[in-house]
């Protein structure tokens, strides 16, 4: 491990609150944040506009190799994504495009493609990393693991709203059945598939705040 640059690993299914509570505990901590759905989001949206098949292994790992992705935040913690210089913000985060993620997120040649790119996220004085496999295989030596879950039904709800206050037009049934199926190909899938570290901390978000999460979270830091 890095004392210089320590890694929290949050880990998780879509909804579970992850991507939230990782900034809270980043921006809390002043630590770097790496939300790597978003690059197997933005290798999806590549695909598509660079007219890839999303079952090219080859050229999908050259193209991820290759992303040109700027990350702007905002004082307010809005952020902006940007691809080859175009706004993808909103793209970025459809269900559509999380279920295009989640297909590109099978292929071995993809996930060692992002490798690299996602540990050079480690710098000093720390870093929160969010996604399916931080704790499993991309920090296997992080300084603390967390997985974090939620009951299905408040995760589709939590989604619901999200993307709903994002002008997103999505009915519940449609968001639940999609983030059922996603969860299931990521949990089943063969490569990195989505389940706890053997070392990870289990955080079940049901019913609590985000802020009692993070204060969880930034307590078992705390605790080290
Ligand atoms: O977290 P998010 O919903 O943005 O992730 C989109 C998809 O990217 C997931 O459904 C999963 O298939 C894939 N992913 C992954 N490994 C990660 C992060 C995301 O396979 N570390």
């Amino acid at each position: 491990m890095n004392l210089n640059s320590p890694v929290i690993t949050i880990d998780g299914p879509s909804g579970s609150g992850k991507g939230t509570i990782a900034r809270r505990v980043a921006d809390a901590l002043g630590f770097h944040l790496l939300d790597s759905g978003a690059l197997y989001r933005l290798t999806a949206i590549a695909a598509k506009n660079k007219r890839i098949s999303l079952d090219d292994g080859d050229a999908l790992a050259l193209l991820a190799r290759g992303l040109d992705i700027r990350f702007d935040g905002n004082k307010d913690r809005s952020e902006r994504i940007l691809l080859d210089n175009e706004d993808v913000t909103l793209e970025v985060r459809r269900e559509s495009t999380g279920a295009k993620a989640s297909a590109v997120a099978e292929l071995t040649e993809v996930r060692t493609a992002l490798l690299e790119r996602q540990r050079a996220f480690q710098k000093a004085p720390g870093l929160v990393a969010d996604g399916r496999d931080m704790g499993t295989h991309v920090f296997p030596s992080a300084l603390i693991k967390i997985f974090l879950t939620a009951s299905a039904e408040e995760r589709a709800k939590r989604r619901h709203k999200q993307l709903k206050g994002k002008g997103m037009d999505v009915t519940l049934a449609a968001l639940s059945r999609d983030i059922e199926d996603r969860d299931r190909r990521d949990s089943e899938r063969s490569v990195a598939p989505l389940k706890p570290a053997r070392d990870a901390r289990i955080l079940d978000s049901s019913g609590l705040s985000i802020e009692s999460v993070a204060n969880t979270v930034l307590e078992w830091v705390a605790e080290l």
